[in-house]
């Protein structure tokens, strides 16, 4: 099973995700996670993905289709996998399209207004970036990964001018994603503003996933 994870910066794909995973045993293919790997790896397609990553910019649909397709061929993804920010354009959904049958794309709708609260006390571990939140999701002990842990940080593009410049993006060229998969008939909906646990129930009950 193919699942795309679609939705605004914060609107909680990430957390999703793993909920996902823990509930199916699917991997999980993060593209902004990889490209944040590979900046703190000091590689050159670290150093090219953060002169775009760190202005809330898009990083450039051949690099990240080739990043992408190099995943998917791994034996590892060969029962399928969850795809979290990944499409984000038209053209990264037609080159996915051509390589792989995609089951499902998922979006979790979030108000603007509500992304802002979200983006401002998120709290990253940068060993294996899973996202908590001082208030929402704070972690059991404070300023620690509950997986890993490693002293959690802020992420550089979770400043609020950064934010602001990656939901524009968002609503220019990903919304059209959506629309790329309504027309296919693989969209599915959900509303992500509730709470954690709430959302999981939405995102559970579209992808047919028993509690
Ligand atoms: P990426 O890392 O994918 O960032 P994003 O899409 O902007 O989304 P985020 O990771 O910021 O948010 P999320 O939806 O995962 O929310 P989360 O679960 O953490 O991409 C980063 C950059 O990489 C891009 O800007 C781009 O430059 C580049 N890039 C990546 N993919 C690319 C591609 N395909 N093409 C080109 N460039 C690409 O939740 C957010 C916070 O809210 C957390 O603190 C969480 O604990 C909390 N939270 C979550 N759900 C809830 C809830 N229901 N209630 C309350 N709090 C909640
Ligand atoms: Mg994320």
């Amino acid at each position: 099973m193919i699942i795309v994870l679609l939705g605004a910066p914060g609107a909680g794909k990430g957390t999703q995700a793993d909920k996902i995973h823990d509930a199916l045993s699917l991997p999980i293919i993060s593209t902004g996670n990889l490209l944040r790997e590979a900046i703190a790896s000091g590689s050159d397609l670290g150093k090219l993905a953060a002169s775009f990553m760190d202005g809330g910019g898009l990083v450039p649909d051949e690099l990240i289709i080739d990043l992408v397709k190099e995943k998917l061929s791994m034996p590892e993804y060969n029962g399928g996998c969850i795809l979290d920010g990944f499409p984000r354009t038209v053209q990264q959904a037609e080159a996915l399209g051509k390589a792989v049958d995609i089951d499902v794309a998922l979006s979790i709708e979030v108000p603007d207004e509500v992304i802002e609260e979200r983006m401002v006390g998120r709290r990253t571990c940068p060993k294996c970036q899973t996202t908590f939140h001082i208030k929402s999701n704070p972690p059991k002990k404070e300023g620690v990964c509950d997986k890993c842990g490693t002293t959690l940080g802020i992420r550089h593009d979770d400043e609020l001018e950064v934010v602001d410049r990656r939901l524009h993006i968002y609503h220019q060229l990903t919304v059209h994603v959506k629309e790329y998969y309504r027309a296919r008939g693989t969209l599915k909906e959900v509303h992500g503003q509730g709470t954690i646990a709430a959302t999981t129930e939405l995102v559970f009950k579209a992808l047919g996933i028993e509690l």
